[in-house]
């Protein structure tokens, strides 16, 4: 008898850095397999075990679970030598890989002059840039759509790399020089060192939509991990400020092709505020002390790039909009310790703009419409919720926070994080608040 929920998935569902690789971790406990199916190394996933910190760019963080399969899926562009330093670095710290990670044949591979040309456009943007991570995660997804990518399966030959290299470059090189003024890139030595990364990464290359029935088949449990968030997919998302990939649950249909409809369960991570890095909208921006106070309280620096992230109250607005169109079973809310002590906590459950008020997120949100939140406040709770290890514990004004997010989403929350550890998770147990029709 097969079990629906043997198969599910992890998505954020605002603008990313949600705390999704801590929860991957908890949860890897229940799974065999872990896969990532969209985004590169523009992810950065922290997981804190005992004094050790562990911040993971490419590889899924269920690899730091001995003995669970990790799965990059063809959905991820792959920057050779970060996975491969990851992989290094990992082992260094004494945890195996080999023979536990496997990469799609069908994964596209970020080059030299994809990083080139996003800092190039960044940097000719100007106060228009869309504040990416610099690590090629765009140009690499239009070259796939424009056919000009290269894959793994092609980068483990050095022939067949070469032959197609050439052409490619060419081009790349003279948009670089003649667009941009920027240098051209090598191509011999490009060849060497590019050959080289696929030679080692040869043993890990797999087709990996047959591995993935293989394990479904064998009755392992698998679970899909997102990276960024529901609010930098490239379709739903705060379009153009967003990232170039799929990051909500359709993602995972075109980026391992393991078939959706076996996934049974959604889990939305939520982080009880909100942040995001990069430009772009973010109507519950609060610039000052507050904000401030988030920041700081929470450790709101990019895992990947260091840059300050934006804080602000929690947005229910948004969260309406993502939890529906990733189909969120229930919600996972982290960081609740960040807002200990706060005197109150508010949340926005519509906008004022363009004269008058929204309930729905707005497909155009522009930086500089002026948008205001229409806030809902509720008393904080004046102690520390990091040592809680059941909901019986809670006070009662997080309580009414919590009930408050899943009145306003129309989703139960069923697990709470109030610190960095593995330990300091609270699921809750039944769920707080109940899907309709559920
Ligand atoms: P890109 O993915 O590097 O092209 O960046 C596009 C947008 O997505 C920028 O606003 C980035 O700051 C944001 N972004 C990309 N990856 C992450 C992430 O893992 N967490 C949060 N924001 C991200």
């Amino acid at each position: 008898m097969s079990d629906p929920d043997r198969h599910a998935a992890i998505l954020g569902v605002q603008w990313g850095d949600e705390g999704k690789g801590k929860m991957v971790d908890v949860l890897t406990e229940s799974f065999d397999v872990v896969v990532r199916f969209q985004g590169g190394a523009n992810a950065g996933h922290t997981v804190r075990i005992g004094h050790e910190e562990y911040i993971l760019h490419l590889v899924p963080s269920g690899i730091l679970h001995p003995g669970k399969i990790c799965v990059i899926g063809n959905g991820v562009v792959v920057d050779p030598p970060g996975v491969l330093k990851e992989v290094e670095d990992l082992e260094a710290r004494g945890i195996r890989v080999e023979g536990r990670l496997w990469l799609s044949d069908r994964a596209h591979i970020v080059l030299p002059h994809h990083k080139a040309l996003d800092r190039a456009a960044e940097e000719r943007a100007g106060g228009g840039k869309i504040g990416t991570t610099l690590r090629g995660i765009g140009p690499c997804y239009a070259d796939k759509a424009a056919r000009n990518g290269i894959r793994l399966a092609e980068l483990t030959d050095r022939d067949r790399f070469a032959h197609r290299l050439r052409p490619i470059l060419e081009e790349k090189n003279r948009i670089l020089r003649l667009i941009y003024g920027a240098p051209e890139l090598p191509f011999d030595e490009i060849v060497e060192e590019y050959s080289a990364f696929g030679r080692r990464l040869r043993p890990m290359v797999r087709e990996a939509s047959a591995l993935l029935e293989g394990f479904d088949r064998r009755g392992l449990r698998i679970l899909f991990e997102g990276a960024q968030g529901a609010l930098l997919d490239v379709d739903m998302g705060t379009y153009p400020y967003v990232t170039s990939s799929n990051t909500g649950l359709g993602g995972i249909a075109t980026g391992t092709g393991f078939s959706p409809r076996r996934i049974g369960r959604v889990w939305g991570v939520v982080k009880a505020y909100t942040t995001r890095v990069g430009s772009g909208p973010f109507p519950t921006e609060l610039p000052g002390a507050i904000g401030e106070d988030l920041r700081r309280r929470g450790r709101e620096f990019g895992a990947t790039t260091g840059r300050p992230r934006r804080c602000g109250w929690l947005d229910l607005v948004a969260l309406r909009h993502t939890v529906r169109v990733c189909d969120v079973d229930s919600i996972i809310l982290t960081k609740v310790d960040v807002l200990d002590g706060f005197d109150q906590v508010s949340y926005a459950v519509a906008y004022r703009m363009r004269g008058g008020e929204a309930t729905e997120f707005p497909t155009v949100l522009n930086e500089k419409d002026a948008v205001e939140p229409v806030y809902r406040t509720l008393p904080g709770w004046r102690c520390s919720t990091r040592g809680l290890r059941s909901d019986g514990e809670f006070p009662p004004e997080l309580r009414a926070y919590i009930e408050a997010i899943a009145e306003g989403v129309g989703r139960p929350v069923s697990m709470v994080s109030v610190g960095g550890e593995r330990s300091e998770c609270v699921r809750l147990d039944p769920p707080v608040g109940v899907r309709e029709g559920a």
